[in-house]
């Protein structure tokens, strides 16, 4: 998919990026960042085609501290890019360049572009193939956490899709070395996929921190979406989604959740345990029965309701309630974050260039069209406003915002 170019999109001159320039001829946009863009490009000698990363690292944009923590950010995804090489679900580092005012990342080209886009187009997916995409990813997340790797920014934005629509996960941009039993405390991440310990920690200067466990969070929170179209912690009201975060609080409703086997609710509510402890991990997820089900003799394969989806939902998700949603702007005025991604360091809080949504905006990414909803999105950034907010009030209800008392259908926490 080729995105619109805006002058923030200017191609590196000749001199600054001699080496890449030499090697590569850069073509359309096919994604960006607060602080990158990504572009197809063909290699000179063989003409053969890959997307490029690339960061500006200028004082022109950037002052010196956010510079430096943006060349050392690239410094370690490349690092660990170089490191994961070669499994058949993570992308691929080819090349990588540096000059003074930028940095260049040469990956292979997946031409199916994001997951995110896939499932927009599906609205939901069947269990079948969510089990092909959950396995792959598990099999990935193994992988890194084996290797002591903690990726940070799972979701469906930066799980990437191959010719033969097989994913590979991308975006390592907050990943991170973690020896076992080391603890972080950063703040970073996408809001909606942020896991109850990393909003604890950031709150408590007595939590011990986090680890690697907040991946399986947000594996549970894209398996939940994948297969019900709208993500299981959703409030246009911020402070309301991080409340349901902390608490662990979504339900299977219906009818979205009426065909689906309790197999894979259970596989959801463990991998959504609020306690990390008792989190599932990438490999206990793996030898979870949902992924043992023999393809086509499960009876929610040949529901009628999901082969012949009728309502609203088979149109489109424009009558979803929680919409997906990416892009990125603020419910408060007060959030002094530019759009995008979290990270408490404050430097690389990258994301999409999506216009800054109002609160009218908001108001409509919770009714609205899943496009409405990617131009508003009060899921895509967090509002540290809105969690120190909730830090300070601890589990106290807003005023004129009454939290629910604990639902009859909230899913029971329980272990492996
Ligand atoms: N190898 C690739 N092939 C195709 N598209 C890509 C590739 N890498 C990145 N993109 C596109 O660019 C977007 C931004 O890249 P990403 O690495 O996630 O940067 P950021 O850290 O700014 O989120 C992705 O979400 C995807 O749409
Ligand atoms: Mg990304």
């Amino acid at each position: 998919m080729t995105l619109d170019v805006g002058p923030e999109d200017e191609l590196p001159d000749w001199a600054a990026a001699k080496e890449f320039y030499q090697k590569y001829d850069p073509k359309d946009v096919i994604g960006r960042g607060v602080s990158s863009v990504v572009r197809r490009c063909v290699h000179r000698a063989t003409g053969h085609e890959f997307a490029v990363k690339i960061m500006e690292v200028t004082t022109e944009r950037l002052s010196p501290e956010q510079l430096e923590e943006v060349r050392e950010a690239t410094r370690r995804e490349t690092h660990i890019l170089r490191q994961v090489a070669g499994h058949p679900h993570i992308i691929t580092l080819i090349d990588s360049y540096e000059s003074s005012s930028f940095m260049f990342l040469v990956f292979d080209l997946m031409r199916k572009g994001e997951l995110f886009d896939y499932l927009t187009e599906k609205v939901a997916l069947s269990e079948k193939e969510t089990r092909s995409i959950m396995r792959s990813l598990l099999e990935a997340v193994s992988f890194l956490h084996a290797n002591n790797i903690v990726h940070r920014d799972l979701k469906p934005e930066n799980i990437l899709l191959d010719d033969n629509m097989q994913i590979r996960l991308s975006d390592f941009g907050f990943s991170c070395h973690l020896e076992p039993g080391e603890k972080l405390r950063e703040l970073c991440g996408t809001p909606g996929y942020l896991a109850p310990e990393i909003l604890k920690c950031s709150m408590d200067e007595t939590h011990p921190g986090y680890g690697k466990e907040v991946d399986l969070w947000a594996c549970g929170v894209i398996l939940f979406t994948l297969l019900a179209g709208s993500p299981p912690f959703w409030h246009r009201r911020q402070i309301l989604m991080l409340r349901m975060v902390m608490e662990g609080r979504y339900q299977f409703g219906s009818p979205e959740w009426d065909d689906r086997s309790d197999t894979v609710k259970d596989l959801i509510s463990r991998l959504l345990h609020v306690d990390p402890a008792g989190r599932l991990t990438a490999e206990q997820a793996l030898r979870h029965p949902f992924f043992e089900r023999c393809e086509g003799s499960q009876p929610w394969s040949l529901s009628p309701r999901q082969r012949f989806r009728v309502g609203p939902r088979a149109r489109g998700r424009a009558a979803a309630p929680s919409p997906v949603s990416r892009g990125g702007c603020c419910p408060t005025a007060r959030c002094p974050l530019p759009g995008g991604r979290v990270d408490s360091a404050g430097g690389r809080a990258r994301g999409r260039k999506l216009p800054p949504g109002s609160a009218a905006d908001q108001e409509r990414a919770g009714e609205g069209s899943l496009r409405a909803a990617a131009s508003a999105a009060p899921d895509r950034q967090l509002c540290l406003p809105a969690l120190r907010a909730l830090g300070e009030e601890g589990r106290a209800a807003e005023p004129g915002s009454p939290l629910p008392a604990p639902a009859p259908w909230a899913v029971p926490q329980h272990g492996p």
